[in-house]
């Protein structure tokens, strides 16, 4: 049975979930994850690019789940009124090949980036950071300021954004934390001045270099999240020579991250290897650390196995017929004969036909009597599942 968690399911499962639970059940289950590093299937992903923006597909699997991401990278669509980032994603069982989740992903990439940054910066940020500037305030800036509010100790932030109105929105969605101070700047140099960590997270389809060297003070730690692309960078390049350099998957990062300046050789750590021990992370006080993010499969992978687990926990979610359920799994032509496929692909077009039209009506999960052998069946399943 496919499961589908769209945008509205996702929204309430983050509510039920508590938004910092979830943060922190994410970067859990991608470190834990990243611990079996060696299981998984790696390959850069698939990219289709355009002048305005690049389509991405990207998929990995432990031999047990197979998983895909949809996702693209539009820098110019916000002046149209789109999202720069939309995404959904796929998660499947390797043995059948059958798809047991669809899922929303946009949200959930802005939350399992946070996530991936937290990771890196408990590796990499000085021990006691409270200072970070954040320069690009869009739509993956709330999660980034409260990931670290909540979970590495930063209380101030320091804010920028050519954007005065990115600014002045992450102020408002974030007054409700009055603990975590924030300070709004007028240029990236004057927010970065004092910070222990700085994140940029800006989008802009061009080799940008938001950060120069003279903006640089001994021991900060760079969160580079925006430059995820070919031609598409956040970092002045003698800022990389002087810093230590982290990346995801190194084969993706050389290709799309900072790193894209530098030469093939330059030596980089994989963050996985830090969490599993088998590298240090910064290394002393006065060390320059960058963690060169652009978004590894893997990462997604271990957020749509959350998903689905906490889906089945909450009981949120409903079934969705976007394959088969046939008696004969040869007679795939009963399906042409509207009377026929009724009768035969009953489990699936009856959750989907009486799907509610109302948004919070269509996420709670169907719990007919006749379905609760279903779910319970659907449980079980959660329980072996990730
Ligand atoms: N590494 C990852 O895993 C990952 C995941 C998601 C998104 N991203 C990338 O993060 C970036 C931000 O994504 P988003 O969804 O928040 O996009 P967004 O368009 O909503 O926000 C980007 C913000 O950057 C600002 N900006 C552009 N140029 C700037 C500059 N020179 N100085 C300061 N601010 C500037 C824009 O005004 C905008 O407010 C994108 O480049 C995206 O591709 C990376």
């Amino acid at each position: 049975m496919t499961q589908l968690a769209d945008l509205p399911t996702l929204s309430r499962l983050i509510r039920e979930v508590g938004l910092s639970n979830f943060i922190q059940g994410l970067a859990d289950t991608i470190h834990a994850d990243f611990l079996r590093w060696p299981q998984f299937q790696k390959q850069p992903r698939v990219v289709n690019h355009s002048p305005g923006g690049v389509i991405e597909l990207m998929p990995t699997s432990d031999g047990r789940r197979y998983a895909f991401k949809y996702v693209n990278g539009h820098p110019g669509n916000p002046a149209h009124g789109l999202s720069t980032v939309v995404a959904f994603g796929v998660l499947a069982d390797v043995e059948t090949g059958y798809p047991l989740l669809l899922s929303e992903m946009t949200l959930a990439t802005a939350l399992r980036t946070a996530a991936v940054s937290l990771l890196a910066a408990r590796a990499l940020a000085r021990p006691g950071a409270r200072r970070m500037a954040l320069i690009g305030n869009g739509a993956q800036a709330e999660f980034q300021a409260l990931a670290f509010h909540w979970h590495l100790g930063i209380d101030e932030i320091a804010l920028y954004d050519v954007d005065a109105q990115a600014t002045q929105r992450l102020m408002r969605n974030l007054a409700p934390y009055p603990s975590l101070r924030l300070r709004p700047c007028e240029s990236t140099a004057q927010a970065v001045r004092g910070a222990d960590i700085v994140t940029t997270i800006t989008a802009d389809k061009r080799r940008a270099t938001i950060l120069t060297p003279e903006m640089i003070e001994p021991g900060m730690h760079l969160n580079a999240v925006g430059g995820d692309c070919p031609g598409k960078t956040e970092l002045h390049a003698d800022i990389l020579r002087q810093a230590r350099v982290v990346v995801e998957f190194e084969p993706q990062t050389r290709v799309e991250g900072e790193i894209q300046q530098m030469p093939v050789d330059s030596p980089v750590t994989e963050l996985w290897r830090i969490l599993a021990g088998d590298g240090p992370g910064r290394e002393h006080a006065q060390q320059l650390t960058v963690f060169d993010s652009v978004g590894f499969a893997l990462e997604d992978f271990s957020t749509l196995c959350y998903v689905h687990q906490q889906l089945q926990r909450h009981g949120l979610g409903r079934e969705l017929a976007l394959v088969p359920s046939l008696q004969d799994p040869k007679d795939l032509f009963s399906l042409t004969n509207p009377g026929q496929a009724q009768e035969r692909a009953a489990p699936y077009t009856g959750a989907t036909h009486d799907a509610p039209a109302h948004h919070d009506d269509a996420i709670v999960l169907d719990a007919a009597p006749g379905d609760r052998d279903h779910r319970a069946r659907r449980q079980s399943a959660a329980r072996t599942l990730c």
